[in-house]
């Protein structure tokens, strides 16, 4: 994994680099010691180096019941209780085996109907996740999908069929799986959702979709390994932390999230999730947008070219191709692309990057580039580990709480109000 700032770097400033990197040394003492502000929510620390055997074991197990008896699996959370099954899953883009369901992340009737009607005369699984038990989207989805699911199943089926993962001991969902006899797996209570994701709450969705979570965990051990050192050059995340923190102070308030890869798009929106809601808050933050170029290069391209100078910009960026197209040559040559005949999608990809990144750099849209090696279980564990970790500074060098949310439950409250 290596964090390429080149293209950032003609906007720091040495004094600024200089005095923010002793600023980071004592946040990354804080997150180290538990000394700062939310430290009960610490847990993901070192969570990758201490996850046991046996834990994994538990998890491959479940997933491979439900793997031999159904060809679907609905999951169901939203926020930190979704985005980072359905980030790994789209990441690793795997067509075989139980095709996994995502509901409960919102409360559109079209979309949960037509996610019903697809499972029409399947098999099927449910795992529903919520660390409080009582957020509404997923609980009135689990309730929908149960209703469906006791039409198709006798009281004992359902004991293999239906999964919870929540707070142990307390919580709604917690008693609804020990009254029925469900399946179930705990939420360590250190661990907040958006930091969850190497937790069951991530790894057992995984698992069920045949993902390596072995690896997946190696590799988040890989960047803990690497996060121990505040030395920017070993430790892309603390240098990723700063360089967003100077680039702030200097008014640039937007980070675009960027990356050529589809499969980066739903690990796109947990990095937006985990972010926006660790670090706007006290009338802060760096707004975290998504795009995927070169798509969005004919949408918010742009924008970020001309447009207002308050955006930096990160890419995600896989070194190496796991599968490429070569482009036909034409007899006739109508379209004038016959110079690019025989050269792979990867490489006209991967010269849009560098084109792109330099115009962006060069237009006053400072940018770095996370590189992975390849498309990978491990290399998914290495960036989740990786931006985790550098959200905790991130937010500790903006001087708020990067684990709570207290902001979250305005809308919940004015909704709760409407429909009561
Ligand atoms: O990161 C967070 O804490 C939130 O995004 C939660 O994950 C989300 O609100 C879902 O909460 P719960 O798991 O309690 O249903």
């Amino acid at each position: 994994m290596r964090l390429d700032t080149s293209y950032a770097d003609k906007f720091i400033k040495k004094a600024d680099l200089e005095s923010v990197k002793t600023e980071v040394i004592e946040c990354h003492n804080m997150l180290e010691k538990g000394s700062g502000e939310g430290s009960d929510y610490l847990g993901w620390l070192h969570l990758p180096s201490r996850t046991d055997k046996k834990s994994i074991e538990e998890i491959q197990l479940a997933a491979s019941s439900i793997r031999n008896s159904c060809q679907a699996c609905v999951v169901i959370g939203i926020g930190g209780s979704y985005l980072g099954a359905r980030a790994a899953i789209e990441f690793m883009d795997i067509t075989r085996g139980v095709k996994i369901i995502f509901a409960g992340n919102n409360i559109d009737p079209d979309y949960l109907s037509n996610r019903l009607d697809e499972l029409k005369g399947q098999d099927i699984a449910v795992n529903v996740i919520s660390k409080s038990g009582t957020t509404l989207e997923p609980a009135a989805a689990f309730r929908v999908v149960m209703d469906e699911m006791k039409k198709r199943y006798k009281a004992n089926e359902l004991k293999k069929r239906v999964i919870c993962t929540t707070t142990q001991s307390k919580g709604a969902l917690f008693q609804i799986a020990r009254k029925n006899g469900f399946g179930l797996f705990f939420i360590p209570e250190n661990i907040g959702g958006r930091f969850s994701v190497l937790t069951s709450v991530g790894l057992l969705p995984m698992a069920i979709a045949g993902i390596d979570i072995d690896e997946l965990i190696k590799g988040a051990v890989c960047a803990e390994e690497m996060s121990a050192s505040c030395d920017l050059e070993k430790n892309p995340s603390c240098k990723y932390a700063v360089y967003r923190n100077i680039l702030y102070r200097m008014g640039k308030k937007i980070e675009i999230g960027a990356s050529f890869h589809q499969s980066m798009l739903y690990v796109l929106e947990w990095w937006k999730q985990l972010y926006a809601e660790s670090e706007g808050k006290n009338g802060k933050g760096i707004v975290p947008l998504t795009a995927i170029f070169s798509t969005d290069l004919h949408a918010n391209g742009q924008l970020i070219q001309e447009g207002e100078r308050n955006i930096f910009e990160t890419f995600l960026a896989i070194d190496e191709k796991s599968k490429d197209i070569a482009l036909p040559a034409c007899d006739d040559n109508l379209d004038g692309l016959n110079y690019l005949a025989g050269k792979g999608l990867s490489f006209i990809n991967k010269m849009a990057y560098k084109g792109t990144s330099l115009a962006h750099m060069q237009g006053g849209v400072p940018n770095m580039t996370l590189s992975v090696k390849e498309r990978s279980a491990f290399c998914l564990g290495q960036i989740f580990y990786f931006f985790q970790r550098a959200v905790g500074l991130s937010g500790y060098l903006l001087k708020v709480n990067p684990f709570n949310q207290p902001g979250v439950e305005a809308y919940k409250k004015n909704m709760l109000s409407l429909l009561k």
